[in-house]
């Protein structure tokens, strides 16, 4: 599904389902510090990954993942993910998430992958509205939800506990009414 083949640098990328092989990645993101960039909160169960995969291909109806694949090199530079967010009533949103390598950053695939989720999102769920949160000090996430057609809501003030401190955080949104990414 949702195939990406780019005139621009930006390596070619697909989103695909996770597969048995990709488990080690998800044990790495669990264990080893601070892989995961500023979302790391301690090392979590290395085999929470491989449970949560036998139970349904970690595509649910609260929460998802797919990994980012680079599809000339048929390998995977991280994952993205969405969960669902009530607003009370019937009124709920996909709130969006994403890690890649190291190897993979700046290379403008943290865009086009959160770009492409969106797209995904948008045409296979009814939702209006896609949210993400991000970091002050997280330049990369803030510009790539910039380019992924997001756009700042406001600051959530002390809104998670990392590395010792109370932070504050970025609220990103989409509309499925706003403007697509150029
Ligand atoms: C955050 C992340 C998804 C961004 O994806 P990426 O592929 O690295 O970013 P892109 O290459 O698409 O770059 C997006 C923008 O950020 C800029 N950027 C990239 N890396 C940067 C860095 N280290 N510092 C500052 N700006 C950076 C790019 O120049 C680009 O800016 P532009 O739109 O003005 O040209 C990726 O770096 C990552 O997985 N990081 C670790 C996990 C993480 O932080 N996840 C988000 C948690 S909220």
């Amino acid at each position: 599904m949702t195939e990406a083949g780019r005139a621009d640098g930006v390596p070619a990328v697909r989103l695909r389902p996770v597969a048995e092989e990709d488990l080690a990645l998800f044990r790495r993101f669990a264990t080893e510090p601070g892989l995961i960039g500023l979302d790391w909160t301690g090392f979590t169960d290395p085999q929470a990954p491989a449970r949560r995969f036998a139970l349904d291909g970690w595509l649910g109806t609260e929460s998802s993942r797919l990994m980012v694949e680079v599809t000339d090199e048929r390998t995977a530079a991280g994952f993205v993910g969405w969960a669902r967010r009530d607003f009370g009533g019937p009124t709920w949103c996909w709130e969006i998430g994403i890690a890649l390598l190291p190897e993979w950053r700046g290379r403008g695939i943290g865009s086009r992958a959160q770009a492409m989720l969106c797209d995904y999102l948008f045409t296979h769920t009814p939702v209006q509205r896609i949210q993400a949160g991000t970091h002050p000090e997280n330049t990369a996430e803030q510009r790539a939800l910039v380019r992924a057609g997001f756009r700042l809501e406001g600051v959530v003030r002390a809104c998670e506990f990392r590395d010792g401190r109370w932070c504050d955080g970025l609220l990103y949104s989409r509309l499925r009414t706003d403007p697509p990414p150029p």
